[in-house]
């Protein structure tokens, strides 16, 4: 069986993993990779630098992997392969709001039942400057959280949606953006503590969360804005500086993540797939 050569970023978070690119698919590989995910939280293949079609079959491997629906700007691209390009630059960005959005921790999906089970980025180009991604362990957070807060949170529902995370920023949005918005991303009641199959809980809060249920409105965000801040300490973080080549996958389920702000004008492209979740938000 092949081996991996695997080495932890830090006892909290992240795990860099060195494997040759003709060796991604080999029997036991991809299960084995699934393993560290979960282990590790956050999965960087240091200037791997494989081709589109191989992040596909390694995200089919790992999970299934979800097609995005939103292929290319429309200019006669190349076909996508399901392949989301993650970018702002405006003559390849379909949608640049999501994409600015990025830059607030999240985690992806939180208006769906399922939410993604991974998402996988390869940099095609670094930015010139800033455009680091961080991610925030999650489980780690909810872990050493006081027990009287534990108790205090518990039972509480939040409503996540696409409008909440883009209004953080946009503040006077056309009525055709808030629809897209609204259909992309729509308004859902979430627990606010994710207790996961294998007995690890997640915190879920981010930009998308808008406000807790049935509590005072200001009241509910002034808490989510208290957890924020206690689930994205710099102990419980890791931020990745990318080279080109890089790829990294991560457990969207137990971690918040954030791109560091970089211009339209930074030559960031990455190539980014998403696998299909396991397990139920409840
Ligand atoms: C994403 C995302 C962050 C980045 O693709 O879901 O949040 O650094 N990306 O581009
Ligand atoms: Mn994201």
């Amino acid at each position: 069986m092949t081996e991996l050569s695997v080495e932890s970023i830090s006892p909290e978070l992240g795990a860099r993993v060195y494997v040759a690119p003709d060796h991604l698919l080999d029997e036991g590989v991809p299960e084995q990779c699934l393993e560290l995910l979960n282990k590790h939280g956050v999965l960087v293949f240091p200037a791997i630098g494989i081709s589109d079609e191989l992040q596909v079959e390694f995200s089919n491997r790992v999970g299934k992997m979800k097609p995005s629906k939103i292929y290319s700007s429309g200019n006669g691209e190349e076909k996508s392969l399901g392949i989301y390009k993650v970018t702002m630059d405006p003559k390849r960005a379909k949608f640049i709001d999501y994409i600015v959005s990025n830059e607030y921790w999240h985690m992806d999906g939180t208006s769906y039942a399922i939410p993604p089970k991974a998402t996988n980025l390869k940099c095609e180009m670094p930015s010139s400057s800033g455009g680091d991604t961080e991610f925030a362990n999650l489980y780690l957070a909810y872990e050493q959280l006081p027990a009287e807060k534990k108790a205090q949170i518990d039972d509480l529902k939040v409503v996540h949606g696409v409008v909440a995370a883009n209004l953080r920023w946009c503040k006077n949005p056309s009525l055709v953006d808030l629809e897209r918005w609204m259909r992309d991303g729509p308004a859902t009641e979430q627990p606010l503590v994710w207790k996961q199959a294998d007995g690890r809980s997640a915190l879920v809060v981010g930009s998308t969360a808008d406000h807790i249920v049935g509590m005072d409105l200001d009241e509910g965000r002034a808490l989510l804005k208290e957890l924020l801040d206690w689930c994205t300490q710099p102990q419980f973080c890791y931020r990745h500086q990318w080279q080109q080549g890089d790829m990294v996958i991560w457990n969207n389920p137990g971690l918040l993540h954030r791109a560091h702000p970089y211009t339209q004008d930074s030559g960031r492209l990455m190539h980014r797939t998403t696998i299909t979740g396991t397990e139920a938000l409840s």
